[in-house]
């Protein structure tokens, strides 16, 4: 069937404005949703509905201007160039702390990466959380027609199909967890978990990073709405409620190989890797690359690479590890705690092994222009990602699709989701063991060239199939599968 258009929301737009010295500019988002997105929605054009990334004094205050610049005017140029409209939903300062920084930062972010303690369950949170979800749900009905597929992304808007509904406005509608969906006994903590599964019920297609988020969702739901029956086994499963019925498949997010695999080829970029390797002397890169966030395992990393440094003394000067920390909502405390304990556990691992002429830990905190990201994984010897917990973790797809000589080595956390499919060829390691990812990365160091060809190449291939744009093929199939039943 001939796709409707596709109609993209999500909280964040694939740019956000940012306030510079002369004035607003639309700085592209980071995070694993936008790189997966923005390369779908330049693809098929369509629509992507989402906030600003500025909180505004007042609601509509200025009819869409910005600190005196024309929103409008940076959108449109945006749309010309990329291909596809932008519409942006204005959200307060109170919307934005209720409904971002609280809810979805400090509830659903953390209890869905199974990090409860961190947790706080405010009432008003939860109910700020409605409020935009309503405001977001008037946006999509009034900007989108019945013909439109509807998708929304991630866990800030789990109650658009919900409100669609209760408004009486009929769409067909797909929604996609990015995060891991936690174990029934980790979910029931949440106090408003009954009408939150109920809510993800209203979508005709629900869609997770692995089957084993898929599993748990199902698995929750069933403890709350016994009502439910599931049909099928398979990575999508039908599951019919009393009257009706909606899809809940496994669908693992990827990325544009292509385009990252090529661009770490271009002349520039691979003069920058030389410069790079050359700035280093040539030593082995370990690399890291994360939002700030907690769920990174960023802290347990350094600890590992001092580990590594104190078992392996003939390693001191022959390795340098790279830290590449994207800042990540700053305004939350868990992760301005954070920010100081890896600056401190830098500053101890740098203090107790430099020498002149070498530190071993480089870290970087800031956000990085793309050419310069992808000539870091190129440069790189060993890919180190070790997320607690992660949806999938993209970096991981990165690193492989930008190591064209094929040689690296990818040490990669077994909580991420990226491991249900890259395990047998990635090297697997729990992230909270720090010696056992000192011994891998030691490993790593030193595995025969021909082995880690054979293994980088396997990885290689299976990112370069499973990419992003297959990915949208088969959650649009089986969205566009459903409709066409009902
Ligand atoms: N990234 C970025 N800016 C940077 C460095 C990296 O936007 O300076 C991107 C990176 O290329 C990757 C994304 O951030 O696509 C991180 O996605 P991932 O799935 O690994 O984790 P997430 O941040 O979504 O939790
Ligand atoms: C993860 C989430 C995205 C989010 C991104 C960046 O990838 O799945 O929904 O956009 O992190 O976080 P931020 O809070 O800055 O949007």
């Amino acid at each position: 069937p001939a796709l409707q258009r596709l109609v993209v929301v999500s909280n964040r737009l694939p740019v956000a404005l940012k306030r510079e010295e002369d004035g607003w500019k639309l700085k592209q988002g980071s995070g694993g949703l936008v790189t997966a997105m923005a390369p779908v929605l330049r693809n098929r054009g369509g629509m992507w509905i989402g906030w600003s990334g500025a909180a505004e004094p007042e609601e509509g205050a200025g009819g869409g201007t910005v600190g005196g610049t024309d929103m409008e005017t940076l959108f449109a140029d945006f749309t010309e160039e990329a291909g596809y409209e932008l519409c942006t939903v204005p959200l307060t300062e109170e919307e934005v702390d209720g409904y971002y920084y609280g809810f979805s930062n400090e509830i659903v972010w953390p209890l869905f990466h199974d990090l409860q303690s961190r947790c706080r369950f405010h009432p008003r949170y939860w109910r700020t959380y409605l409020d935009v979800n309503f405001k977001f749900a008037e946006v999509v009905a009034r900007r989108s027609s019945p013909e439109d597929y509807i998708w929304i992304q991630d866990y800030h808007l789990m109650h658009q199909a919900f409100f669609l509904k209760s408004m009486g406005v009929r769409r067909n509608t797909g929604f996609f967890l990015h995060i891991p969906f936690p174990p029934p006994d980790i979910f029931m903590k949440l106090p408003w978990r009954a009408k939150l599964i109920q809510a993800l019920t209203e979508f005709d297609l629900v869609g997770f990073q692995t089957v084993q988020d898929r599993r748990n969702f199902v698995g929750s739901l069933h403890r709350l709405m016994p009502e439910a029956r599931v049909e099928g086994r398979g990575a999508v499963v039908t599951v019919h409620m009393g009257n009706r019925s909606f899809r809940a498949g496994a669908f693992p997010i990827s990325i544009d190989y292509t385009q990252f695999s090529e661009m770490a080829a271009r002349p520039e970029v691979v003069q920058k890797t030389v410069d790079l390797k050359e700035a280093l002397r040539h030593r082995k890169i370990i690399l890291g690359v994360d939002r700030l966030d907690y769920t990174k395992g960023i802290p347990e990393r350094i600890r590992s690479i001092q580990t590594l440094l104190r078992r392996y003394p003939d390693l001191q000067g022959t390795v340098n590890f790279i830290q590449i920390a994207v800042p990540s909502r700053e305004e939350v405390g868990e992760y301005k705690e954070l920010r100081t304990e890896i600056e401190r556990l830098v500053g101890r691992v740098n203090g107790e092994f430099s020498f002149p002429g070498w530190v071993p830990v480089h870290y970087h905190y800031r956000s990085l222009p793309h050419d310069d990201l992808v000539a870091y994984y190129a440069a790189a010897d060993v890919g180190l990602v070790t997320p607690l917990r992660d949806g999938m973790n993209l970096v991981a797809k990165e690193y492989c699709a930008c190591n064209n000589k094929g040689d690296g080595v990818l040490v990669l956390s077994e909580f991420a989701g990226a491991a249900a499919q890259l395990q047998r060829h990635a090297y697997l390691v729990n992230p909270y063991d720090v010696e056992g990812i000192a011994k891998a990365l030691h490993r790593a160091l030193h595995w025969p060239l021909e082995e880690r060809k054979a293994h980088m190449s396997r990885l290689r291939e299976q990112i370069r199939r499973n990419n992003i744009f297959r990915w949208v093929d088969s959650f649009l199939r089986a969205g566009i599968a459903k409709s066409l039943e009902d």
